[in-house]
């Protein structure tokens, strides 16, 4: 079945009770029992909710894979993920993930015996150098969070595998729709829902996708001992936004590509970074990795005042944190999303305080380009 298909039809049979086509939102904390032990396979809402057990099928099957948890957040998502490692692991990290990843690694995992290592994945030869006798994991995003960078992650995976080592994917930025990261390999996908899946920016989730069945059982676990779960409602809403994710990601394709074509030319633009522009160092691997290069594009003003010039100056686009709503929103990385990645780290990463980050939107392209021409100049 095609990409469309499962996106509307996996997880969403009618209500067997009403015949609902939409899943309800089963807005229960508990479940009546018909005697001990009795019951229909729902016990108690932190373990088992039919909206949330409908996503997550639904969202498994688009990543090709065989199970699926929903969370209350991209991060919690991460934080079960990295409960498949303990004390004394050593973990590999992209050096340029979302800068709340990092701050989970830095400033939370440190304190429980997680050891782990920052490496540039986009250079394969670094990642084969970086594996240690207790490398448990490699945790990449690509492209990155917001410079760009695409890692190549079939052969991070081939790696990875030779040493022990399972891979991570954080699949935000492309979807499911644009990316598949289990067939290339990996082993396990994370996402913040709150973007494309979502894509109404009306909700904060998270998703863990992966085959292995063992580690799935403990995922699960997690889910249910920790109880970040994902509430009914926002099960229900992500349900009904991955129903249109793949003609959502086809506009925010179209329209990225464009945007980032019109700064490219821009006199005011110092840079752009964008994997679909052939000057991308990646392009090449981005196009073979990628089935289209999305709507996230980064640009270079040179300096904190023409950033801010920019950011204060558009009228259509929100100026915000988050990304991959139907909306666009523009951010400043260094002071929002990267705040919490060091000074130095930032400077080496492309992180200036002249960057400016666009998650475009699904509006009339044309719409979008004239605020960024009248902001920019
Ligand atoms: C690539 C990426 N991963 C993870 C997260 C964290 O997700 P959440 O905000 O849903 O916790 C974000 C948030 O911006 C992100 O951009």
């Amino acid at each position: 079945m095609g990409f469309s298909t499962i996106a509307i039809h996996a997880g969403n049979e009618p209500d067997t009770a009403t015949g609902a086509v939409s899943v309800p939102i089963y807005q229960t904390s508990t479940y009546a029992q018909e005697g001990l032990g009795k019951h229909k396979g729902y016990e108690y809402a932190r373990t088992q909710n039919p909206t949330r057990s409908a996503l997550e099928k639904n969202i498994a099957a688009l990543e090709g894979a065989k199970f699926g948890y929903a969370f209350a957040s991209g991060m919690s998502a991460t934080d079960a993920v990295l409960k498949l490692v303990k004390a004394g692991d050593h973990v590999l990290l992209g050096d340029n993930t979302y800068g709340g990843t990092y701050r989970l690694f830095a400033r939370v995992l440190a304190n429980y015996g997680i050891e782990f290592d920052l490496v540039d994945t986009t250079d394969i030869s670094k990642v084969e150098t970086a594996f240690k006798p207790n490398t448990k994991m490699v945790f990449v995003e690509t492209p990155t969070n917001p410079v760009m960078s695409v890692t190549d992650l079939q052969a991070v995976s081939e790696a990875a595998h030779a040493n022990g080592a399972k891979v991570v994917c954080d699949n935000t930025f492309m979807s499911p729709y644009l990316q598949q990261p289990l067939a290339l390999g990996c082993d396990i996908v994370v996402h913040s829902t709150t973007k494309y899946l979502n894509g109404h920016s009306d909700s904060v989730g998270g998703f863990v996708a992966l085959n292995d069945e063992e580690d799935a059982q403990w995922i699960q676990f997690i889910q249910n001992s920790v109880g970040a779960i994902l509430s009914p409602m926002d099960s229900f809403l992500v349900l009904r936004g991955t129903k249109t994710l793949a003609v959502r990601m086809e506009a925010h394709d179209r329209n990225g590509r464009q945007v980032a074509n019109f700064l490219a030319e821009h006199p005011k633009v110092l840079k752009v970074y964008y994997p679909g522009l052939v000057s991308h160092p990646q392009h090449e691997l981005a196009k073979r990795q990628q089935k289209g290069f999305g709507g996230m594009v980064s640009f270079e003003t040179g300096s904190l005042e023409n950033a801010k010039k920019v950011l204060e100056s558009v009228k259509l686009c929100i100026l915000g944190e988050s990304l991959g709503g139907v909306e666009s929103l523009i951010s400043h990385p260094a002071t929002m999303t990267h705040a919490s990645v060091p000074v130095e780290k930032r400077k080496t990463l492309g992180i200036t305080d002249g960057l400016v980050r666009i998650s475009v939107g699904i509006e009339d392209v044309e719409d979008i380009i004239a605020d960024l021409d009248q902001a920019l100049s």
